[in-house]
């Protein structure tokens, strides 16, 4: 049973863990976690391909597994422990007997899908925006607030990419020095955008470098290779971008805390893997370099690299693959005592996505870590 719609009161703690995480399910110490029927759904994106590497590397107690994506995708198979599975349609039907549905799809496909999973009684970890802002879906950064796992109704949301890595960040001067507003500049990969932004960078840098005319933009609207384009998915009225605004609704609702002023730019680089963020934090007390890198160095997830005598700061390629978000070029505001900049990169496949929603689905286990 890990589901609070038919148990009540878990075993689950609200507020944040202390110290690193190892990785996989961590049983309560009653038993080995129950095995759980796991269904992978958009097995064959960018987000899907990592969450099932995870699920191995993790030893996620899986009895048995189904990976689902769309018709393009039949005739295709997935590699799981050593076994071929050949991905299946995604149908209403797919999902009888599932405990766990992993889903990354599009949103429009999650809104149509995910309800019909949860109905089936399983329950959804979904990487799309479809619930994010939905009051009865629960946002969960796990090292933030895996309390709020108790608290589903079928279906638990995985934030956006670039809002996960920095609450990883933000959470330790939260908790300690309040923060009062966060001024964030984002650089974020073609991942981001699944597997046709990448395939879109690959083939505009291969036409540059050859000297033939590049393919046209399909995924972004302006040329990505050699480029920056200051957008992330579509305008909103005011001038922010939809993707910005997910920074500063998401950011609020996983910290719990609706006074957090949060001021985004996001701007798509060509960069394959990882997202790197310029923060600007502001706290209501004062902050210095040293007092962030203290509440830094045990915050579950994240790790400092900073150390500029040694050239050393974190940077998108070494990220790739990595399950910490790395904080560094840490420095106090010019003449600001309340404010401190830091840069900050994650693998956005894998914390900003994949790994978020294995944790999620770790934290489901310890609800119910022996199946009774
Ligand atoms: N990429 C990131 O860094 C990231 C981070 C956080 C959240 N997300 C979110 O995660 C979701 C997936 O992102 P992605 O980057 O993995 O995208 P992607 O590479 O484009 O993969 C999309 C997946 O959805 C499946 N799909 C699409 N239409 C479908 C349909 N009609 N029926 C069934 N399956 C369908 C695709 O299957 P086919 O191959 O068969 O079409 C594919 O497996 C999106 O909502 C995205 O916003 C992505």
């Amino acid at each position: 049973m890990l589901d609070p719609r038919t148990a009540e009161g878990s075993g689950v703690s609200s507020g944040r863990r202390e110290g690193p995480d190892p990785p996989g399910p961590k049983p309560s110490g009653k038993g080995e976690p129950a095995v759980k029927s796991v269904a992978v759904v958009g097995a064959s994106g960018a987000v899907g391909e990592v969450m099932v590497r995870l699920l191995e590397e993790r030893k996620f107690p899986v009895g048995s597994i189904k990976f689902l994506a769309s018709e393009r995708s039949l005739g295709k198979s997935v590699k799981f422990r050593g076994e071929a599975h050949p991905i299946q349609l995604l149908t209403a039907d797919a999902f009888r007997g599932v405990d766990i549905v992993l889903s990354s799809t599009p949103g429009s496909i999650s809104k149509e899908f995910s309800p019909l999973a949860a109905k089936a009684g399983a329950v959804v970890v979904d990487n799309s925006s479809a619930f994010r802002m939905d009051p009865d879906v629960p946002l969960v950064v796990p090292e933030v607030n895996p309390g709020d796992v108790a608290g589903h109704k079928g279906i638990i949301a995985n934030p956006n990419c670039s809002t996960i890595q920095m609450v990883v960040a933000l959470k330790p001067l939260h908790d300690a020095l309040r923060i009062r507003r966060v001024i964030v500049s984002t650089y974020q990969s073609v991942s981001g955008a699944g597997q046709k932004g990448m395939d879109e960078l690959r083939a505009q840098v291969r036409a540059e470098v050859e000297g033939r005319p590049a393919p046209r933009p399909a995924k972004f609207a302006h040329p990505i290779a050699f480029n920056c384009v200051p957008q992330i998915d579509d305008f909103l009225p005011d001038g922010y971008t939809k993707e910005e605004m997910k920074m500063v609704h998401e950011t609020r609702k996983i910290m719990g805390d609706a006074s957090i002023l949060v001021s985004p730019t996001c701007v798509r680089v060509p960069v394959l893997y990882s997202h790197s963020e310029s923060i600007l934090v502001e706290t209501e007390r004062p902050i210095t370099p040293a007092i962030a890198r203290d509440l830094w160095a045990y915050a579950p997830g994240l790790k400092v690299v900073d150390d500029p005598s040694q050239l050393a700061y974190p940077m998108p390629a070494p990220a790739r693959g990595e399950d910490h978000v790395f904080v560094g070029r840490i420095r106090q505001d010019l003449g600001n005592p309340h404010a401190l900049l830091f840069w900050c990169v994650g693998d956005n496949l894998r914390k900003g996505a994949a790994l978020n929603a294995v944790q999620i689905a770790e934290e489901l286990l310890k609800l119910d870590p022996v199946g009774a």
